[in-house]
């Protein structure tokens, strides 16, 4: 925002071959103007009651500025001059947080709020706690801690143990103290969330288009976006703003008891704290205090996506602790999802790489849940009818967090046109103009023509995405490009490329670099795992825990495909829809081809899984996990588990041979106990993978 001060043109110009040394007078000049811009800072940011204008305040920090230049022996890292950002750095160094950042528990409505305040007491054994309400803002989590009062050093979250330094940008932040004021602890860390004003998003996506870059779709991804810049005089020209909502690490100091309490220190230390918290008694009170929450998102400059509920005393939170990531003394109240109203301008067909047809709609764009929204799922042919969905109608649309946005109906049929008719879904496949037909147990309307171009350009950005072959550079357009030049017309003839690179070359926008960088990453897909190939091949209902069991059980591509539904059947997690599907798979004349092509052409992946110990007792057993487990991820489960030549499925059958369980179970403990399921609780599941202990069931 601010360009250094070149000396020639400052009034207070010293000669540079002069050593320079501060007079008593510029010291003095020095602490005037910080005290001065800071005061302004604070009326200005926090207070958002200015005393100074512009122009004055422009002026200060001109002087403050070309002092500084002058006599840089009088810099200091709390000086309002520092948050114009600093040269580029080569990337964010790590930063180990010294108490585990956490996130917080879901609830979404009385009910779930009334369990999780009950847990809180039955754990506490008392039966009252009061209660802090303060809204969940929507942008990212940051630390920022303060040495002896000046700030030290801000990370983000990251996964919670690790996150990212961005002092340099946070200090760009004109909401965020440089320095405290009063009596602060030696140490000491203050956690909030940094967000972009709505009012400043609009503003900075159009600043965006006109210079080519692409717009941010919500303030929160701005938000992260714009403190995630290497270069922090790019932050600084981003309006970024910043609240406090607790202490982190405090060192040697007398605490606070409350939440409260230590807000209002946060205050007093001059950190910005959002005015509207509430107090709880009851779940009650704390619903009332989330309909006044509600009630008032529409009229805040931030996005909200909650309300968080806080035990208010400091020594019950300690005791309480945490779950997994989540601590046990908060929880946030989600909102339900976003609708808006909008015009469904036309519906559109896309052709999936199975061949399933899923219409989707294009909308006028609408601002939802603080994403604006330009398409929709249709899903298929009968949501379409059951909603009578037309072109050219009013229609609401929902979004829930990551969820696709979806149409919950039309909003009025008043609205219709008289020219308005029914959408007629497509008899033929809009890419190939094959017939399509509907089973009478699937929803789906599929192109059943193994030779559709749609299709099979859906099946390359399948086979070369990041969970399967991981072919970086085929995406979505040379997927597309490929095949309708010629190029490839199966999987194979990918492989086949690196003799047409000169061909290559002359394809739109690719040019020599990208050619290169391409068939170097389809070299490279040679090398991926057998698990990853079958999964890549796109065949029906195999996804990439389904192909790890089959490549470990047959362990090669040809072995693979002479697998019969009987063995398919025999491996658990395998059921006859997947069975059969790969067996007819195989059977096709084109796929053999496709096979025998591809492992002449060298790509014949061997599973190399090590074989676990035989004798261990969970090698060959069926686990379900259910609930949440407090020593390890369910991911880490399922790799212990695993790694022992165990297997984990969703579902509880009678094929299981253990249910696991931890906090908050849910139905699948009932269902294992209605039909017998030998159930072990965390300590017992951790007694037989590490030990090869085998609890006693006490069914039996
Ligand atoms: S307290 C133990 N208070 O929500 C977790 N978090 O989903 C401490 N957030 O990562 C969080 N407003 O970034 C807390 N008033 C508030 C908050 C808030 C937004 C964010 C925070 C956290 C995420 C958890």
């Amino acid at each position: 925002m601010y360009e250094h001060v070149n000396d020639q043109e400052s009034p207070l110009h010293i000669p540079s071959n002069s050593v320079s040394s501060a007079s008593d007078e510029v010291i003095k000049r020095v602490a005037q103007l910080r005290v001065e811009i800071n005061r302004a800072n604070t009326l200005y940011y926090i207070e958002n009651a200015p005393e100074i204008d512009d122009a004055e305040w422009d002026a200060r920090m001109q002087e403050l500025l070309a002092l500084e230049a002058t006599y840089p022996e009088l810099q200091t890292p709390d000086s309002p001059t520092q948050r114009i950002g600093s040269a580029p750095a080569s990337g964010f160094k790590e930063v180990i947080h010294r108490l585990p950042m956490l996130s917080l528990g879901n609830v979404f409505d009385e009910a779930g709020l009334r369990d999780w305040y009950q847990r809180t007491l039955d754990f506490l054994e008392i039966d009252h706690a009061p209660m802090v309400c303060e809204l969940k803002i929507d942008g990212l989590a940051i630390a920022i801690t303060y040495k002896n009062g000046v700030l030290d050093r801000a990370a983000t979250r990251g996964d919670g143990v690790r996150g990212e330094d961005v002092t340099a940008n946070v200090r760009t932040i004109r909401s965020v103290p440089l320095k405290l004021n009063g009596d602060v602890p030696s140490e000491l860390e203050l956690r909030g969330e940094v967000f972009l004003p709505n009012s400043k998003f609009a503003s900075l996506n159009l600043e965006r288009e006109q210079a080519g870059l692409p717009a941010y779709v919500n303030p929160r991804n701005s938000a992260s976006g714009s403190l995630r810049q290497l270069d922090s005089t790019e932050t600084a020209k981003r309006p970024l703003d910043m609240y406090f909502y607790s202490l982190g690490y405090v060192e040697n100091t007398i605490e606070p008891t409350s939440h409260r309490e230590a807000l209002s220190a946060i205050k007093e230390w001059g950190g910005r704290v959002n005015e509207w918290t509430r107090k709880a008694e009851t779940v009650k009170e704390v619903m009332i205090a989330i309909a006044n929450a509600s009630a008032i998102r529409d009229t805040l400059d931030y996005g909200i996506d909650g309300v968080v509920i806080k035990i208010n005393s400091l020594i019950l939170q300690k005791r309480l602790g945490f779950v997994g990531r989540d601590p046990r003394w908060a929880v946030a109240f989600k909102f339900p999802a976003e609708q808006a109203e909008t015009t469904l301008r036309t519906i559109h067909i896309n052709v999936g790489r199975t061949g399933a047809l899923t219409p989707w709609a294009k909308l006028e764009p609408v601002m939802v849940g603080g994403v604006t929204v330009g398409r929709a799922t249709l899903h298929n042919k009968d949501e379409i009818t059951r909603k009578d969905l037309r072109e050219g109608d009013r229609v609401i649309v929902q979004r829930a967090g990551d969820v696709i946005p979806q149409i919950v109906g039309i909003s009025s049929k008043n609205k219709r046109s008289s020219a308005s008719v029914p959408y007629q879904f497509p008899h033929a496949c809009p890419s190939c103009q094959a017939i399509t037909i509907q089973t009478e147990d699937e929803a789906v309307t599929r192109c059943v023509n193994g030779a559709c171009m749609a299709q099979f350009e859906r099946l390359l950005e399948h086979y070369a995405s990041r969970g399967a072959m991981d072919i970086e550079g085929l995406g979505e357009r040379i997927s597309q490009d490929l095949p309708r030049l010629g190029f490839v017309s199966n999987i194979a003839d990918l492989y086949r490329l690196r003799d047409r690179r000169n061909d290559l070359i002359k394809i739109d926008k690719m040019g020599e670099i990208r050619v290169a960088n391409l068939l170097q990453a389809i070299e490279s897909s040679r090398s991926q795992s057998l698990p990853r190939l079958l999964f890549a091949l796109g065949i029906s209902g195999i996804g990439s825990e389904s192909a790890e069991w089959i490549a470990h059980r047959f362990g090669s591509l040809t072995a693979v495909t002479k697998a019969t539904r009987e063995e398919l059947l025999a491996i658990d997690g395998i059921g006859p829809i997947v069975a059969s599907t790969l067996v007819e798979y195989c059977a096709l004349e084109q796929n053999q081809k496709l096979i025998t092509d591809l492992i002449e052409l060298g790509i014949n992946p061997l599973d190399q899984t090590p074989k676990p110990a035989d004798d261990h007792p969970a090698n060959g057993m069926l686990f379900v996990i259910t609930g949440r487990l407090e020593m390890m991820s369910r991911a880490e489960a399922q790799d212990q588990i695993k790694e022992r030549g165990g297997k984990v499925t969703s579902s509880v059958t009678k094929k299981t041979d253990y249910l696991v369980t931890g906090a908050e179970p849910g139905s699948k403990l009932d269902k294992a106990k209605r039909i017998g399921i030998h159930i072990l609780d965390e300590d017992q599941f951790s007694e037989l993978i590490n030990k090869g202990i085998v609890p006693a069931n006490p069914k039996t």
